[in-house]
């Protein structure tokens, strides 16, 4: 039962989810992953394409889309993924989608731009204005911030982990350039230190960083950065335990607790932290709104965040045992109150593209 008063917050959107629908549902579903959103307070999550088959043609996107339908606990919508194989889909895809997902640099399956023929046929087959989301580490950011000068077209950088790539983007966005970005709880809060302590289960893309690193994304907080995203991205223990151990840590029910303490030890505002989870999100994506939707939190419930009890069916997270403070205590989405003194009450169904 909560102690404290309680305080209502926008439902919150996760940009970067990954559902792992279709082809990997012994990680996560649409119902686990909507559980583990809304325990953590997002009534919105963008769901990211690197599913098997990818969320490439409008095959595959009709058929999530009904899967969706039939199991998600808050709105979902989709990502399509840029594949070298299907981009005469792009403008079918574009209509149903909220952006589009290039992995840049690292090698994901099918999914991998490698090239940049392909780079440009994405960027002149996209419609301008719908964000083009990119996975680019390192130097790959300057591919991103240099297509989105040369195309004048809003390109969205995932989960920006490094002082050098933070600095870079600052400097685009002084410059005007229709850029915009994310960092996940797991770069904020975590380091190379705990990637060594963790083993596979702190072992992620990007790579935790270092000390240096993080102090430079928090330096950014109230500027630079324009969203916080969890990157939720299950494996189970097994796959984690096993050889070649896939990267990727689940977040979406820490993300909130971990923020709230930042809050709670001054590191940033309420106010900021509802921009950088709610407004932000919503605004850069062109999200619908969502009438009758909140979230009530307790500030003051202080306690020890862990594997516990956790929604999503991975059952582990890289956070466990960090002391926190802060806790969602009801979830309204759509007029119906599902979620209420940390137990879901009501199973709605909610889903758009
Ligand atoms: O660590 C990661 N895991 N980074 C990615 O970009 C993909 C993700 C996944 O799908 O597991
Ligand atoms: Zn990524
Ligand atoms: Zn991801």
């Amino acid at each position: 039962m909560p102690n404290g008063k309680l305080t209502r917050l926008p439902g919150l959107a996760d940009i970067h989810v990954h559902l792992r629908v279709p082809g990997g549902e012994h990680k996560e579903d649409f119902s686990t992953g909507t559980a583990a959103a809304i325990a953590g307070g997002f009534t919105t999550v963008l769901a990211m394409p690197n599913t098997s088959p990818p969320l490439a043609t409008r095959e595959t996107l009709q058929a999530i889309q009904q899967q969706a339908q039939a199991a998600a606990l808050c709105d979902v919508h989709f990502y399509a993924g840029a594949s070298p194989d299907h981009l005469d889909e792009l403008p079918v895809l574009a209509q149903e989608t909220v952006g589009l997902k290039i992995y840049a640099d690292q090698t994901y399956g099918p999914l991998r731009i490698g090239n940049l023929a392909t780079l440009l046929r994405c960027f002149q087959t996209w419609p301008r204005g719908k964000p083009i989301a990119m996975h680019a580490e390192g130097r790959a950011v300057a591919i991103g911030i240099g297509l989105a000068a040369a195309f004048e077209q809003r390109v969205h950088l995932c989960h920006v982990s490094r002082a050098d790539e933070i600095a870079l983007i600052a400097a685009a966005k002084a410059r005007g350039l229709p850029v915009t970005c994310e960092v996940t709880p797991h770069h904020l809060f975590l380091t190379e230190a705990d990637a060594a302590r963790l083993g596979p289960f702190g072992d992620m893309r990007p790579r935790l960083a270092t000390s240096a690193d993080v102090d430079a994304l928090w330096a950014h907080i109230d500027t630079t950065i324009d969203c916080i995203s969890t990157d939720h991205a299950p494996h189970t223990r097994a796959e984690k335990l096993g050889p070649d151990a896939p990267p990727g840590v689940p977040g979406l029910e820490t993300a909130l607790p971990l923020l709230l303490t930042a809050v709670a030890e001054g590191r940033l505002t309420l106010e900021r932290l509802i921009a950088l989870m709610a407004h932000n999100p919503r605004r850069i994506f062109g999200l619908p709104e969502q009438p009758e939707t909140w979230i009530e939190v307790d500030l003051d419930a202080a306690y020890t965040l862990s594997d516990e009890g956790l929604h999503t069916k991975c059952g582990w997270s890289p956070f466990s045992g960090m002391a926190v403070r802060g806790k969602v205590e009801h979830v309204k989405l759509h007029g119906a109150l599902i979620f209420e003194n940390g137990v879901f009450i009501h199973s709605t169904k909610r889903t758009r593209s």
